[in-house]
């Protein structure tokens, strides 16, 4: 009398742990689906946030350092596999149409790098609107973007974060890049070295992130 009843709930238990059995696997297997999910999410997010799609280099005339430093930021980027756009300008508006100075180019060209085919232009409200990144190659230079940043009625937070080029460099970080214009080959090889190191640990610390 009594064994239907036990054949009956000893059946129905081992069909309701068969049945848990079956929740948890699928559980488990959406845990880790959400799992893969957040972490390819984070990833592309940070990978958003760290590295910039754009940068505009910044010097005085756009005819000595910011088109070196084009080059070199360029080909760093194309080494390191970093899909960036690259650009330079001046804040002034002498050498607009120019290319690099002849000393510029021989250096450079010394250095593996080729930018006779540049020409120079000069920084525009819409270079804020469509850089992610602006670089400064010294203090003066900075401080001329910013105030023309802030000219722009646009909402500072959507347009181009500005900063010093060698802000990243351990060896270089806070200097200018100097001036070559006045001054001799000493000056431009100089020029070289630093927009190198720097460019170099802008990239960095793209990588690390
Ligand atoms: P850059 O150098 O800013 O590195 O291109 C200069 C080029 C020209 C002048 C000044 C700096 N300039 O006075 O004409």
């Amino acid at each position: 009398m009594l064994l239907p009843f036990i054949v009956l709930t000893v059946t129905l238990t081992a069909d309701s742990i068969n049945q848990l059995h079956a929740d948890k696997s699928r559980i488990n297997n959406a845990a880790l689906l959400w799992h893969v999910f957040f972490v390819i999410q984070g990833h592309t997010m940070l990978m958003k946030t760290c590295t910039p799609s754009s940068v505009l280099l910044v010097c005085l005339g756009n005819i000595c350092r910011s088109p070196t430093a084009e080059e070199v930021f360029r080909q760093q980027a194309a080494i390191a596999g970093l899909s960036i756009k690259v650009d330079s300008a001046g804040t002034g508006d002498w050498h607009i149409g120019h290319k690099p100075d002849e000393r510029a180019q021989r250096h450079a060209k010394a250095h593996g790098y080729k930018i006779n085919k540049l020409i120079a232009r000069q920084v525009n409200d819409d270079d804020f609107r469509n850089f992610d990144l602006i670089l400064a190659m010294d203090a003066q230079n900075l401080a001329d973007l910013q105030a023309l940043k802030n000219n722009i009625s646009d909402n500072q937070q959507d347009m181009a974060k500005l900063a010093l080029f060698s802000e990243e460099d351990p060896t270089y970080g806070g200097d200018d890049v100097p001036d070559p214009y006045k001054g001799g080959a000493d000056d431009f090889e100089e020029v070289i070295e630093r927009i190198e190191s720097s460019a170099q640990a802008w990239i960095e610390s793209w990588k690390a992130c």
